[in-house]
């Protein structure tokens, strides 16, 4: 039995609360720390705002990947999304975190829509489910700002002629008892979801057999996804392919008190679709670090590290480092109130959807130029 609030981070269950040191160990990963930084800032000039902010914190083989660039050799890039519902903040964190990348060190973007796994683990989702919300959340990824021809979009269902063969390589050489301790499967788990994790390890070495030798692959994704990682880069060599890198990112916090931004919790997600209205209550009816009363905030000052409206902020909302700096300074002091900054957060949320919205209006007419051929 997991105790309530033992910390659990799958690809499909995250709970608790979440030590991400502890992952780092748990998982064997590394940080990000001062000289990666250091040496990404050297490609990218001042550096992007979720890693300037600590949302970014960990890796495998990131130094590995700059010093192949340095040298001349150009990498891929690969994230995706299971489209099992509408799209949240929490996913675009790493979306344009990715088109930063692209920008930056002017990579190729293979995105995997995993309708097959969202069908497979979810009892409720039919194929024609998952196959809807692969088209919507395919609108607020182009939103994002990214263009044809740099970004090619993976439909597992539709495209699986173009991934099968890969896939029965790597299945070939995972057992089951490593995916079963990877992933925790178990008697009477499904049997498509036991070989799903070779689905999801393809697009990491799509880049290579499409150009013929072998092309390093860096992964940007929340920390959730890393199971599927250890898998692939245990069996890339064997393969002959490199091992993907992979940045890591923290969970963006829903709007309730604690615990990952969460489609299962609507009341406290924020999705991309939502109306003005919609974000002015779930805001409205935040968690923050405020006082019970305005007299006492005036005397004793809020507490911004467990706010989830300073988060808001800090991670997405506000880029001024001063601002958010004097942004929390003043709520220490109680130089500010939760409902000024839940108000402040509506606008920015709002004037950020408004834009998102529109672009994803205009994503419908172009949609069929990022499918695979
Ligand atoms: P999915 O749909 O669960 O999540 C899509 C992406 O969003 C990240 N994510 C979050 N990031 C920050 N804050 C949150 N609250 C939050 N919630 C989710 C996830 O880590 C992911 O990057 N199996 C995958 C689909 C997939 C994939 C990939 C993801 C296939 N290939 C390669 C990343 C990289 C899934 O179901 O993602």
């Amino acid at each position: 039995m997991v105790k309530k609030e033992e910390m659990v981070v799958t690809p499909w269950k995250v709970s608790g609360r979440i030590d991400y040191e502890k992952l780092i160990k748990q998982f064997g990963t590394q940080p990000i720390d001062e000289e990666l930084l250091e040496r990404i800032r050297g490609h990218t000039g001042r550096l992007h705002l979720q890693l300037r902010r600590g949302l970014f914190f960990s890796h495998r083989d990131l130094d590995w990947i700059l010093d192949k660039y340095e040298a001349g050799e150009k990498f891929v890039l690969y994230t995706g999304r299971g489209p099992s519902g509408p799209v949240h903040l929490g996913h675009l964190v790493p979306w344009i975190f990715t088109k930063h990348l692209q920008d930056a060190f002017d990579a190729k973007l293979y995105f995997q829509m995993t309708d097959d796994e969202k069908f497979l683990v979810n009892p409720e989702l039919t194929l024609e489910d998952t196959a809807r919300f692969t088209y919507e959340n395919a609108l607020d990824l182009i939103a994002c700002g990214f263009e044809p021809g740099k970004m090619v979009i993976i439909r597992d269902v539709k495209d699986i002629g173009h991934l099968y063969r890969i896939a029965l390589r790597v299945a070939k050489h995972v057992n089951y008892s490593t995916v079963k301790a990877i992933f925790g499967f178990e008697d009477s788990s499904n049997i498509g979801i036991i070989f799903f994790p070779a689905i999801q390890a393809v697009p990491c070495f799509i880049a290579s057999e499409e150009e013929g030798h072998n092309v390093p692959v860096l992964i940007p994704a929340a920390i959730d996804q890393d199971p599927y990682w250890r898998m692939t880069r245990d069996i890339a060599s064997k393969l002959g392919y490199y091992k993907p890198a992979q940045m890591h990112c923290k969970f963006l916090p829903g709007l309730g008190k604690g615990g990952k931004m969460s489609a299962s919790m609507p009341e406290t997600c924020i999705f991309t679709t939502d109306t003005p209205e919609e974000v002015e209550q779930k805001v409205w009816n935040a968690f923050t670090g405020g006082r019970p009363t305005v007299k006492e905030q005036r005397e004793l000052g809020g507490d911004p590290s467990i706010c989830t409206v300073y988060a808001y902020f800090y991670y997405l909302f506000e880029e001024d480092d001063e601002e958010i700096a004097e942004l929390e300074r003043r709520c220490r002091t109680g130089g500010v109130l939760c409902g000024d900054c839940k108000k402040r957060l509506t606008e920015r949320i709002n004037r950020f959807l408004k834009v998102h919205q529109r672009r994803r209006e205009e994503a419908k007419d172009i949609l069929d130029k990022f499918l695979m051929e």
